[in-house]
């Protein structure tokens, strides 16, 4: 069985959409995959009581409690490592990583990122897209490397940007996509790594 570890700071519905399409479409059977734990940077974070009420092991790693990133990023190897991860997933999670940390994963570790890449990396993507008077906008999957945001682009979704649109009506109309995306990249991943 393939472990998939998986990584949020936030409301987790990334996380919720893959563990959903991980039961509906029983990839333990078909991929031989399972979302072994859910891990945090911040014990508030909404997605870990969705982790918990589906019966996924979840853990916390405060970053704050670290002097450096370093620090935090050997702990957090560490914490993934007990769970021998096939696939490590960053859903939502807003911390930006170590070399090391790239390099011991590399090859297995995947981001998804509010934006057609390679436009707009890093943050406020969705702000900058209306402000560039961009049409169409989305989200990306893609492998996760040193430099951020610029791996290998596994799968994209596109919407539209609509007339009066803000960042936060457009953030809603990529975040509904991203939830499609998402597990359809991961599922496409673990039946190419078999
Ligand atoms: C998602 O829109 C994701 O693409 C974005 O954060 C949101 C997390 O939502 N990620 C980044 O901006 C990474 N740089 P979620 O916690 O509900 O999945």
């Amino acid at each position: 069985m393939k472990n998939i570890v998986i990584l949020i700071s936030g409301g987790g519905s990334n996380m919720a959409a893959i563990v959903r399409a991980a039961q509906q479409q029983n990839w333990d059977t078909g991929l031989g995959a399972r979302v072994a734990a859910v891990i945090s940077n911040k014990a508030d974070a909404k997605g870990l009581e969705l982790a918990r009420a589906q019966g996924i092991a979840t853990e916390v790693l405060d970053h704050k409690q670290f002097d450096s990133r370093e620090g935090f990023d050997t702990a957090l190897v560490a914490l993934i490592d007990q769970y021998d991860p096939a696939l490590v997933v960053l859903a939502g999670f807003m911390r930006i990583l170590t070399p090391g940390f790239v390099e011991h994963y590399a090859g297995r570790l995947l981001n998804i990122h509010p934006s057609l890449l390679p436009a707009f990396t890093g943050l406020h993507t969705h702000q900058r897209a209306i402000d560039a008077g961009c049409k169409f906008a989305g989200a990306s999957v893609h492998q996760v490397t040193a430099e951020l945001d610029v791996g290998p682009i596994l799968d994209q979704a596109v919407v539209p940007v609509l007339p009066g649109d803000t960042a936060d009506t457009l953030a809603a109309r990529v975040l509904t996509q991203e939830h499609v995306l998402y597990p359809r990249a991961i599922a496409q991943w673990l039946s190419s790594h078999p």
